[in-house]
């Protein structure tokens, strides 16, 4: 167990909205591909009309707060998360009545077999501690002809530059990455896709990825670095006023056949 899919660690990071939405705005704010990271999300979900539709770890459903709107008729929507918090707070922001919203945990998912056409757990199986459960869990549901996407970062993306401008170490212990996810979906489903999204973010002002860097899983392993320590050594990266940090994002399109 890791710090990344401890229970208690986890269940404390999304006890309430604030650090996943900190997150957020920093790449609403200086990410340069300007599609944008949940348009890019839906375009691959190729949703039909009567589709029935589950995401796990729905977080505050900015997705589906952008999207809702753009699903075809009769589709069934569940948004579903184990923190009580986001899913309060996914009901206000997207707020429709027809939206089922449920408290569930991805390793034992309340509905029978065979009973979605697509399953999405974005950014979260990482911190799933016993993810074959989990993915086993998904298969179950899923119909004989349904999907399961399930979008993640890479090793050498944002957390990985912060760590290598502070002088820490890679972390090297987290699970389901774009370079190991498609080992974790292998034993339960035979065709893999995986697609990338292009992006970086080019960072004006300092402070704010300070804060970001504060909203991060492992921030206690620098809690001896000072603030202005940080702020000297991103400035030192910074090339006309800009920090350009590399984004490595991407998701898996796992089909049930
Ligand atoms: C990084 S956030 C991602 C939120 C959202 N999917 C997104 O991409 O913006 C991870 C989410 O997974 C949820 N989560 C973590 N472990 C979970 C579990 N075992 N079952 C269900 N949800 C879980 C957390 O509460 C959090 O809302």
């Amino acid at each position: 167990m890791t710090i990344f899919d401890n229970t208690n660690t986890v269940k404390q990071q999304y006890a309430s909205v604030g650090k996943l939405e900190n997150r957020i705005s920093l790449h609403e704010k200086y990410s340069m591909n300007k599609f944008g990271w949940f348009n890019w999300l839906y375009s691959n979900y190729d949703i039909k009309s009567g589709d029935r539709i589950l995401e796990l770890g729905c977080g505050n459903g900015k997705l589906w707060a952008e999207h809702y709107s753009d699903l075809p008729e009769c589709v069934s929507l569940v948004l579903s998360d184990f923190s009580e918090s986001m899913i309060k707070t996914a009901k206000e922001l997207i707020g429709n009545e027809s939206i089922s919203y449920q408290i569930i945990d991805i390793q034992d998912i309340p509905y029978p077999d065979n009973c979605f056409d697509i399953v999405i757990a974005n950014m979260m199986l990482y911190h799933v501690p016993d993810m074959g459960k989990g993915l086993r869990e998904i298969k179950r549901v899923l119909k004989g002809d349904g999907k399961f996407h399930a979008a993640t970062l890479g090793e050498n993306g944002i957390s990985g530059f912060i760590r290598k401008t502070l002088g820490l170490p890679k972390a090297d212990d987290m699970k389901f990455t774009l370079q190991n996810g498609a080992e974790c979906l292998k034993p339960c489903f035979s065709r893999i896709e995986m697609k990338l999204y292009e992006d970086s973010l080019e960072v004006t002002d300092t402070n704010d990825l300070i804060t970001y860097i504060h909203t991060l899983p492992w921030t206690e392993e620098m809690q001896n670095i000072p603030d202005s320590v940080i702020f000297s050594m991103l400035e030192e990266h910074k090339n006309d006023g800009v920090i350009t940090i590399p984004k490595e994002y991407g998701t898996f399109i796992a089909y049930n056949e």
